[in-house]
């Protein structure tokens, strides 16, 4: 068991690739806190780690929300004592094209990715400081490498979070924490448009060089990388799980 009585926060996982990465947390033996905005969705995937035989506790909490967040993080301390992992994935799209995009389209993209992130880096880094161990795993995006038409908020947000991961992997190496991100790409709610619309999905897919979706299961093992000690001298890197679309 790679996380054996590791305590992990995932954010955004009432669904999506954050389900599938708390899932395979609690079957390493992490306790895992599932995180969603969403509190049905939350205590479904919670129930489903306990039924499984796993460890878990489903919290409502909007990362964008300094208040909640505290709150939030004060409830997983007061349940197990102590958080290694912070697994920083909840998001949201709001397309338009740049002409089009609202002041809050633009506003509540970066609010959830940049602000939520920091949010939550900042509950939970105190502790981890003190007990000088820490996982930090950011979620960009190709959007933030390459640029997404209609999505010039998502990734300005996806690009920053780059930024945020190599200035907490500098910061907090002197602790022994790590933060490192990951660029997923996954068949999930989020991207039904580009995988399903006759107008991008062939272009798209023609941009993968594996030729295919990724399940969220094929992302979950990155994710459990940078969770576990196998990445021990690993900080500051973004891991790509694109099916090779960001090969320059
Ligand atoms: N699916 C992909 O191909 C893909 C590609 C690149 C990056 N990503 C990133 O991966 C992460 C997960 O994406 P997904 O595809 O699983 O998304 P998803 O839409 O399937 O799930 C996102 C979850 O986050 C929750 N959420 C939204 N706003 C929140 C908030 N303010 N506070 C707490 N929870 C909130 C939602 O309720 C939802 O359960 C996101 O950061 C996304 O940007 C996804």
């Amino acid at each position: 068991m790679q996380l054996k009585d590791r305590v992990a926060i995932v954010t955004g996982a009432g669904q999506g690739i954050g389900a599938t990465v708390a899932k395979a947390y609690a079957l390493e033996g992490a306790k895992v806190a599932v995180i969603d905005l969403d509190l049905a969705a939350a205590n479904r995937v919670a129930a489903e780690i306990i039924e499984s035989g796993g460890q878990a506790l489903g919290v409502a909490c909007d990362v964008a929300n300094r208040e909640q967040v505290e709150a939030m993080a004060a409830q997983v301390n007061a349940a197990w004592g102590r958080i290694d992992i912070l697994v920083n994935n909840a998001g949201i799209t709001r397309t338009a094209m740049l002409n089009k995009m609202t002041p809050d389209q633009w506003q509540q993209v970066l609010a959830v990715h940049l602000t939520g992130a920091f949010n939550c880096l900042q509950a939970v880094v105190g502790g981890m400081i003190e007990r000088q161990y820490g996982r930090i795993i950011y979620v960009t995006s190709t959007a933030g490498v390459l640029g997404t038409i209609g999505q010039i908020n998502y990734s300005a947000a996806k690009a920053g979070i780059l930024g945020m991961t190599k200035s907490t992997a500098k910061e907090l190496a002197r602790y022994n924490i790590t933060a490192n991100a990951i660029a997923p790409g996954a068949a999930t709610p989020m991207t039904e448009t580009i995988r399903t619309d006759e107008r991008f999905k062939d272009k798209y897919l023609d941009r993968i060089p594996l030729g295919r979706w990724a399940q969220p299961e094929e992302i979950a093992p990155v994710f459990l990388f940078f969770a576990s000690d196998a990445s021990s001298y690993v900080t500051g890197q973004v891991l790509a799980a694109d099916g090779g679309m960001t090969i320059h």
